[in-house]
Parts: C-alpha cells; sequence; structure tokens
C-alpha cells in the first residue's frame, strides 16, 4: 500500500520563471492521476521533482509517511517512463529490463520469474534477444514499461510515453496501458497534453495552466463540470463554443434572442455582470425545424466539415448591428440541411456559464 503526497511544491527558476506553483496532490493505490496541459505549463518539473531529478524549491514530497523529498531518484523506490524511452542500446531486451534487478542483485531465479511474468504480461516473448535499434516505435515503449513495471515500484511516474507513436499505435498502447494499469495497484502519475488520454486512462485528472492546478476531479467531471473557462476550453474536441454575451435583467443577449440566466446568477440581481461567458459544446447544440418554437437562435453555415460519422458546422450568427459570432455545431453525418440558414436549439441543461472577467464558472 502506498500513497503519493505532493505537498505544496514550488519550483522557481526565477521571478519570472515559476513553472509549478504550490501545488498539492494526493494519489492512492489504485489511482491514475494525469497532469494534462498545454505545453509549457509545468508537468515535466512536477514529474520531475516527484521523480528526483529536480529539486523543488519549495514543498515535500511523500511516500506513505516517509518523506522522500531529500532522497536520491535511486532510492525514492518510484519507476519513471520517458518519452524518449531511454533504453540502452547495446543491450538486448532481457537485459534492458532485467539491468535495474541485476543491480539490485535480485537472486537470478528471481529476476528470471519477473522478467517472464512481465514479458508475458506485454507481448515480449518473442523479441527477448533483440536491440532496441531492431525494434519499432510500439515495442521500444512496451520495453520501456516493462522496465519499469518489473521493478514493482512503490509510485509508477510516466511522461507523455505514447508521444513518439503514431496514431493508430498509439491507440492501441493507450488501451494495452489502460489494461496492465488496471491490474496493477501502485498509485500512477501520467504527464500528457493529449486530453483523449486523459479522458481514456485516468481515474482522476489535474488541469494544469500556468503551473497552477485549474481543476482536480474525475475525467466526466472534467468534461461535464469545467471549473473555468481555461478547462472547459482546453478539454473536449471539438472545443466547446464559448461566446462572451451581454447581459439585460435575467437573461444573456444573443443576437435577437434572449437566453435565461441560469438560477443562482438570476436569483440576485445585484451580482448580475454586464458580460457574461456562455459555454456550450458543439455535439449539445441542436438544429431544428427553421419554425419550430424550440429555436433560440438562427445562423448561416458557411462551413461543414466531414468526421465520418458526424458533421461538424460551422454557423455564423447575427449578433448586435455589425457583429456576428461564430457556433460549431456537431450533428449526425446524414442529417439534411436543405438550406444554408439554419436554426438552433441550447438546450438549457447544457450549457455552462463563466465570469467573464475571472473565467470562474458561474452557477
Ligand atoms: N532549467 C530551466 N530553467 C528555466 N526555465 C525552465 C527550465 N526548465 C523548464 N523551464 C520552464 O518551465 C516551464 C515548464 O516546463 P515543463 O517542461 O515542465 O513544461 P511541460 O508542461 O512539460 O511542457 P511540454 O508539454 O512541452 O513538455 C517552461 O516555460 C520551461 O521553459
Ligand atoms: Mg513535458
Amino acid at each position: 500500500m502506498a500513497i503519493l503526497k505532493v505537498d505544496n511544491l514550488n519550483k522557481t527558476y526565477s521571478p519570472k520563471s515559476i513553472p509549478v506553483k504550490n501545488v498539492s496532490l494526493t494519489v492512492k493505490d489504485q489511482e491514475f492521476l494525469t497532469l494534462l496541459g498545454p505545453s509549457g505549463c509545468g508537468k515535466s518539473t512536477m514529474l520531475r521533482m516527484i521523480a528526483g531529478l529536480e529539486m523543488p524549491t519549495r514543498g515535500r514530497i511523500w511516500v506513505g509517511d516517509r518523506d522522500v523529498t531529500p532522497l536520491r531518484p535511486g532510492d525514492r523506490n518510484m519507476a519513471m517512463v520517458f518519452q524518449s524511452y531511454a533504453l540502452y542500446p547495446h543491450m538486448n531486451v532481457r537485459a534492458n529490463i532485467s539491468a535495474s534487478l541485476r543491480l539490485r542483485k535480485l537472486p537470478e531465479s528471481d529476476v528470471n520469474q519477473r522478467l517472464r511474468d512481465v514479458s508475458a504480461k506485454l507481448g515480449l516473448d518473442s523479441l527477448l534477444d533483440r536491440k532496441p535499434s531492431q525494434l519499432s516505435g510500439g515495442q521500444r515503449q512496451r520495453v520501456a514499461l516493462a522496465r519499469a513495471l518489473v521493478r514493482r515500484p512503490e509510485v509508477f511516474l510516466l511522461d507523455e510515453p505514447l508521444s513518439n507513436l503514431d496514431a493508430l499505435l498509439r491507440e492501441q498502447v493507450r488501451a494495452e496501458l489502460k489494461q496492465i494499469f488496471e491490474r496493477q495497484s501502485a498509485p500512477v502519475v501520467y504527464v500528457t497534453h493529449d486530453q483523449t488520454e486523459a479522458m481514456t486512462l485516468s481515474t482522476q485528472v489535474a488541469v494544469l495552466y500556468d503551473g497552477t492546478v485549474q481543476q482536480l476531479a474525475a475525467p466526466s467531471e472534467i468534461y461535464h463540470r469545467p471549473a473555468n473557462r481555461f478547462v472547459a476550453g482546453f478539454v473536449g474536441s471539438p472545443q466547446m463554443n464559448l461566446l462572451t454575451l451581454m447581459c439585460e435583467g435575467n437573461f444573456a443577449c444573443l443576437g435577437a434572442y434572449k437566453i435565461p440566466l441560469p438560477e443562482p446568477i438570476a436569483r440576485s440581481p445585484q451580482a448580475i455582470p454586464q458580460t457574461i461567458v456562455l459555454g456550450i459544446r458543439p455535439e449539445d447544440v441542436a438544429v431544428v425545424e427553421p419554425a419550430s418554437d424550440r429555436a433560440i437562435a438562427e445562423g448561416h453555415c458557411f462551413l461543414i466539415e466531414n468526421l465520418g460519422t458526424a458533421k461538424l458546422l460551422s454557423l455564423s450568427i447575427p449578433h448586435g448591428d455589425r457583429d456576428r459570432l461564430t457556433l460549431r455545431a456537431l450533428v449526425p453525418h446524414d442529417l439534411p440541411l436543405p438550406s444554408d440558414q439554419i436554426s438552433l436549439h441550447l438546450p438549457s441543461d447544457r450549457l455552462h456559464w463563466f465570469d467573464s472577467q475571472t473565467g470562474d464558472r458561474l452557477g
């Protein structure tokens, strides 16, 4: 049983470069936490501090009741998998996988037993005598994983392990990863900027931006109740529509249409802001009959992108005298569109509201 605790971790390179700002996280046994965020937000710095490859400026790292902050990487009992695989090029697969066990002077019979277990689990039996240069990218990544698993560490750390693979292989190895980590219990911290990986693999996702945690929650919560405008726009593909609208009384104005503000905002008139950000995912925008009384907006469709099972419509909506807003709608690929003038319904239970100043979720 291990619990990884990161307590108020900070990394400051200079007053202008503070990639990690007071982050606290807990990852328990059987939990798979993903650090998700755009390039440069501090994901690798965070992971490297946990691994001991980088000293934090402030904060502590605990494994169970052991403060590992002062320990060298080799003394932390954590295994890290890098994007670059970092295999020994002169050693065959067998030697690559067992190197760390031999270093720890494990009895030969134990080394062989663990090697057999892990190579069977990862389908590496027929590759054990090959050198890394004789393997494909996916096979190399599996060897890198095997090398981490064979150590049976207390904590697994993975930094973008799939990003060197092509799209098809990434999908396949992602599914393999899920199965492998579901079968073992040590806490996993996984770094990626790929939201599909984060959503499919994790039990918890921490969305990072500019060195701070924007939201820490289960993947479905992140998707269905994003805590702020950044998370709303970062998670989900195609991206959530985010429209800045003027407020009038208890309504937000979308062109000629008025959309009721949600209860908690409407209830306190003095708190109604001048502008508000309305979010709706493209798959939640419904196309309705032109005269339908459900229509709450009307748009001119200027682009149709065919995505296979669905098509993505880009619609231009009149808004004010000169302004137009763009809204995207994801509809079934075979939905008939008799005209490029399209009526839309925005279901009230699918709307997200954000403060236009702070970006925080409202309601
Ligand atoms: N040694 C260093 N000195 C100064 N700044 C650094 C140093 N290492 C990293 N940084 C800065 O810290 C920030 C975070 O870097 P980090 O590698 O953690 O980002 P990341 O989220 O892993 O990005 P990516 O997705 O591109 O890998 C970046 O702005 C980077 O330029
Ligand atoms: Mg990185």
